[in-house]
């Protein structure tokens, strides 16, 4: 019998309908359209408004057309993993408030926070699910709401982030197609350049930290820059070195979404042509754990059953990795 891996088999994804444009950003901050089209590839961003809604509403739409796009019941999933950094509350999981609100009755679940590089590390687990033999149905979300810990009066971090998100489902094939091989990495130290300040068991929030405005993402953005353009592409070329690919041999690199600079050094380093590279950074922004899941659910229609992909991340820990899969459908 050959091995089993871990197919995609399915994928979906959802954004919410306001659009938040760089004309808008203009009469929020100090910036302009063509400093941020120039800097980062952003043109708008979507935001979810609305009280009571938070990542679970987005990842409850992206695996309800899942399911109905592979035509089985939510009571067919075993496990669901949810990538966030905004999860709906500390505690319980969101992943635990998708599988309620999905009626996945009969699924474990539960979340991971890797930051930018959280639905790599959840493709990568929930598919150890699958080889394992043991389960069947794997949902892997990855969603956030960003604008919850933005701060619009910081041109440094709002004009970077929106709201959006998507699921994959991942099922066992025996055909030589699926997930084949990942590199996974962090380093902690990183921490001081990308986090939020409060809310956490260091630092619990008080009127003091909702006051100093610690409840938003804090980044020093040229050093992140500099270890992301590294850290993505080091291990895309890492991952196509091993697994013996050439560039000719990649149908589509599928890269985080934060920097449409990052993403070129990555390409240029991986030696494949921009018209093999996802890209929606002009449309969503960084959704963080979303912007994987959302190239490919757009790309889809256009991947080929045996094409060579490559996904990479990098974020926030700092976190980064890639994973090499074959398309399955
Ligand atoms: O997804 C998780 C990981 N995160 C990332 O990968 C993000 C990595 N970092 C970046 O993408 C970039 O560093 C940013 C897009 C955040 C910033 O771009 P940059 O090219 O690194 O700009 P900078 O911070 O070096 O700032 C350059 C100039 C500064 O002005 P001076 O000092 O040269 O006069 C900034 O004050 O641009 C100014 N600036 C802005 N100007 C207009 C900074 N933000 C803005 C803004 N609009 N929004």
């Amino acid at each position: 019998m050959s091995k089993i891996r871990a197919a995609i088999t399915a994928v979906h994804a959802w954004v919410p309908e306001t659009k938040l444009t760089n004309a808008d950003l203009e009469t929020m901050v100090d910036t302009n359209d063509e400093w941020i089209q120039s800097r980062t590839g952003i043109k708008e961003r979507r935001i979810l408004k609305g009280e009571g809604q938070g990542t679970s509403e987005i990842g409850m739409h992206a695996v309800n057309g899942l399911l109905k796009k592979r035509g089985i019941k939510a009571d067919e999933i075993d496990l669901l993993i949810c990538a966030t950094t905004t999860p709906d509350m500390q505690f319980p999981a969101t992943a635990n408030i998708i599988s309620d609100k999905v009626g996945a009755i009969n699924a474990f679940s539960y979340d991971i926070n890797a930051a930018c590089s959280g639905f790599l590390y959840a493709v990568a687990t929930g598919s150890k699910f699958i080889e394992s033999g043991q389960y069947k149905k794997v949902v892997i979300v990855g969603a956030d709401k960003m604008s919850s810990i933005i701060d619009y009066s910081d041109r440094a971090t709002c004009i970077i982030f929106g709201d959006g998100g998507g699921a994959i489902l991942l099922e066992p094939n025996e055909t030589g197609a699926g997930i084949i091989d990942s590199i996974l990495k962090s380093d902690g130290s990183g921490r001081q350049f990308l986090h939020q300040k409060a809310g956490g068991s260091v630092k619990p929030a008080t009127h003091q930290t909702v006051d100093a405005k610690e409840h938003y993402v804090y980044q020093e953005g040229q050093t992140v820059f500099k270890f992301a353009v590294k850290g993505m592409a080091d291990v895309s070329a890492e991952i196509m070195e091993r697994n013996n690919l050439t560039a000719a041999d990649v149908a589509w690199l599928v890269p985080h979404q934060a920097n449409k600079r990052i993403i070129d050094a990555t390409a240029n380093r991986m030696g494949v042509g921009p018209e093999k590279v996802m890209l929606n950074i002009e449309r969503y922004g960084n959704t963080t754990n979303g912007t994987l899941p959302l190239c490919l659910w757009e790309y889809e229609p256009q991947l080929k059953k045996g094409d060579n992909i490559i996904l990479a991340a990098f974020g926030g820990g700092f976190t980064w990795g890639a994973i090499y899969l074959k398309w399955a459908y």
